[in-house]
């Protein structure tokens, strides 16, 4: 052996040496009991702590973007289509005839949402990352003039009434609704929507709009929850009605029947305090229709399923002038479903309040109504007919087209291509796993039915089957999940993997587990979602109050001077950039029916949209973490600051 050789051997050992008494000295438990104060519940590695970064995650990369088609809107013609390309930036015009795109134009914040005038002269289009309402000149494609609306805007409708013409901007983010006036260009007022508010329709005459909302109020999740219909004077920019979905949410669309009196809102009727493990009974959730009397109130919900085959997520509801049908797109499902009203019309004449009250529940119901299903290419989205009635035209969101139907006779003519589909890029291919419904017991629900946007629901699930609702775990965002293991709030699964394959066909499937290159493309997509806007906008600067917060976040004594010990600070347990020291603690908050006192430190990234919190969702509001859950200052101490420090704390967690 060369003594070069025999140097770089020794040289190994040397090092290797270091690194393990190293490794013993630091990693020992004493190392790790100093910096957090306590005996570590959990098995920690140097990593857990040392060289955490964000920006190595895939979400802090740049990805690939696609022509995911958004909103839609029809030319009065019934000629021209348009097209909202929120991951492009862009704004598409289609020719429906002769199923070619005409030209696209660029316009800045993520355009969503489409309405477009009567006179077919200008297109509103709501950018939904911009926070603004763009208004296009339809021929040009021009902006001719912007305007800040609330957070998120999802979506827009246009409506004329005898106080001249007006939008109203469903802000999904800010859970408000902007009614605007066009001449001048100016918002009248904000009033509350429920939570999420993503889909918006108006009456002809203008005298009322309906907003549909995605997830249901904090009000009522510790007793019934329920989302709503929130009804909408655009004269006066008032609230008039709040119309109540029980046990229902995720309603992304609506539709009015103005002939009937009907506002139609697709919803995922959910039973989350059944225990999980019934879903081969066909109990944890099922798609419906609500059908609220648009001047009483009055609200019936039907099925759209079928009794052994389940059309998951559905996400958008158009009518046809005549209300004679409706359609509705299951973005699961990768269907279409054909609703004769007349036919439902008739049914619900019939039926006793009894029956009206039950319908939901009886799965054979929709063959009464029910006329066909159209199958689509995947993840139907988004749907409009043309003013005519005659060509329906369908957003199949991850292939990147539109299929154009003959709405009269159900026959697809074709399809306008926006894009390739983005089948070479994994990301795209995950998105298509996380919201297909194809691999659970009879197409129930995908991942997205229960974390829309990779987000959550707002709701808690009992995935034990031990009895109703008495282990309920609190649903997780999905946004920024990447680096944050191991996962579950038990922190049990070590892998996104382990979480998301043997785990889900376990639980929540009952088929087999998803094919490993699926799996895998499932996870990059889930890595390559970035935390809520907050948590990436890192050079934000603060107010007075969230500075304030953020002082006493990272505090290591109080106002008066008094050392809080290590294991209570918020910064031992919650440390940036994670905000989560990645380790279990007691931290007083178990359960009667909880079989452990320790619980995974959860991550704070884009905590403000994720309520309720702790492990069972037990508190309603961040606020609620300590004005009634912080046993014996063991979560933070907390017991000296007064309403004033714990709203400013409050103020600077929702900037993470
Ligand atoms: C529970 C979290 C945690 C774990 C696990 C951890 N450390 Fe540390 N370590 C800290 C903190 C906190 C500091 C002090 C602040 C700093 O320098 O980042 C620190 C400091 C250090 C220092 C600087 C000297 C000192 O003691 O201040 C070294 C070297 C070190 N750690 C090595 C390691 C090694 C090697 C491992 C793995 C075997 C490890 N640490 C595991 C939290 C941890
Ligand atoms: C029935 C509703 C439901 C469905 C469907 C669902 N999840 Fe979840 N998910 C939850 C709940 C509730 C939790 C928290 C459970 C826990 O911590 O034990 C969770 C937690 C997670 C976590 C862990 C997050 C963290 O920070 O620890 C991941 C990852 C995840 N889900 C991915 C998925 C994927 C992928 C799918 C589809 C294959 C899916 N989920 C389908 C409700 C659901
Ligand atoms: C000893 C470690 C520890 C300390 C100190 C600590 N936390 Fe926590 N925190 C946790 C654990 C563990 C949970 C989850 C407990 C559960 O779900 O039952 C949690 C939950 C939370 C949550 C709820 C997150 C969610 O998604 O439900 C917030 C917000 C939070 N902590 C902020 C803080 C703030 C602010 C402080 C300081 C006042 C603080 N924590 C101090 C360990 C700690």
């Amino acid at each position: 052996m060369k003594p070069r050789a025999i140097l770089i051997r020794l040289g190994i050992v040397v090092v290797a040496t270091t690194v393990a008494l190293l490794g013993h000295h630091f990693g020992s438990e004493a190392h790790i009991r100093k910096r957090i104060g306590q005996r570590p519940l959990g098995k920690a590695t140097c990593f857990t702590c040392h060289f955490v970064s964000t920006d190595r995650l895939l979400w802090a990369k740049p990805r690939p973007h696609h022509d995911s088609p958004a909103g839609l809107a029809v030319s009065p013609d019934g000629r021209r289509l348009f097209i909202a390309l929120d991951d492009r930036d862009e704004v598409a015009e289609a020719d429906i005839a002769a199923l070619k795109v005409l030209r696209r134009a660029k316009v800045p914040g993520g355009p969503h949402g489409l309405a477009i005038d009567a006179g077919g002269k200008n297109l509103f289009v709501t950018c939904r990352h911009g926070d603004r309402l763009a208004v296009l000149d339809a021929q040009s494609l021009k902006e001719t003039a912007s305007l800040p609306v609330g957070t998120g805007p999802a979506a827009v409708a246009f409506c004329r009434t005898a106080a001249g013409e007006r939008l109203i901007v469903a802000n999904s983010m800010s859970d408000d609704i902007s009614v605007i006036s066009l001449a001048p260009l100016k918002e009248l007022g904000r009033p509350a929507a429920g939570r999420e508010p993503f889909a918006v329709a108006a009456t002809s005459d203008g005298a009322r709009a309906f907003v549909a909302n995605r997830l249901v109020g904090l009000g009522t999740i510790r007793t019934m929850p329920a989302s709503e219909v929130t009804v909408v004077d655009p004269v006066t920019a008032r609230v008039v009605r709040r119309d109540s979905l029980e046990s229902a949410h995720l309603s992304e669309g609506i539709g009015l029947d103005e002939k009937r009196c009907w506002a139609l809102t697709p919803l995922v009727k959910v039973r989350n305090m059944v225990p999980i493990t019934q879903v081969a009974g066909g109990w944890v959730m099922s798609s419906g229709l609500a059908i609220s009397d648009i001047k009483r109130g009055e609200v019936v919900q039907v099925p759209l399923d079928e009794a052994n085959d389940y059309f998951a997520d559905p996400s958008a509801v158009a009518v046809d002038s005549a209300a004679h049908r409706a359609f509705v797109a299951s973005g699961g499902a990768d269907v279409v479903s054909v609703l004769d009203l007349d036919r439902l019309a008739a049914w619900l004449g019939k039926a006793n309040p009894a029956e009206r009250q039950e319908a939901i529940y009886d799965l054979s119901l929709s063959a009464e109504y029910v006329v066909g299903r159209i199958p689509t290419r995947r993840n139907p989205r988004h749907l409009v007919l043309s003013p005519d009635g005659a060509r329906l035209l369908v957003a199949e969101r991850l292939e990147d087209s539109i299929l154009v139907v003959d709405a009269n006779r159900l026959i697809p003519l074709g399809r306008i291509v926006l894009g390739d589909g983005g089948v070479e890029d994994p990301i795209r291919r995950g998105e298509r796993v996380f919201t297909t419904a194809a691999y659970t017991f009879q197409h129930q629900f995908s991942c997205r039915s229960c974390h829309p946007d990779g987000h959550v629901d707002g709701l808690s699930y009992d995935f034990d089957g031990d009895g109703i609702g008495d282990n309920l775990l609190d649903n997780r965002s999905l946004q920024g999940v990447a680096g944050t293991g191991p996962f579950k709030w038990n922190g049990k699964n070590a892998t996104l993997e382990i979480q998301c394959g043997p785990r889900f066909a376990k639980v929540l499937m009952r088929t087999d587990p998803f094919p490993p290159k699926q799996l895998r493309d499932l996870t990059t997509f889930i890595r390559s979602l970035p935390p809520p806007r907050a948590a990436r906008n890192k050079n934000a600067k603060l107010t007075p109050s969230q500075e304030r917060g953020r002082a006493i976040f990272f505090a290591v004594k109080t106002p008066d001077g008094k050392e809080i010990p290590l294991s209570r600070r918020c910064v031992t347990c919650h440390p940036p950039p994670l905000y989560s020291v990645r380790l279990p603690f007691n931290i007083g908050t178990q359960g009667q029916h909880d079989t452990t006192e320790a619980f995974d430190t959860p991550h704070l990234l884009g905590v403000a949209d994720t309520a309720p919190y702790l492990h069972d969702g037990r508190a309603q509001s961040l606020e609620e973490l300590w004005t009634l859950y912080n046993t014996n200052d063991l979560h933070g101490v907390s017991s000296y600051m007064n309403k004033i420090q714990l709203n400013d704390l409050v103020e600077f967690l929702k900037t993470l």
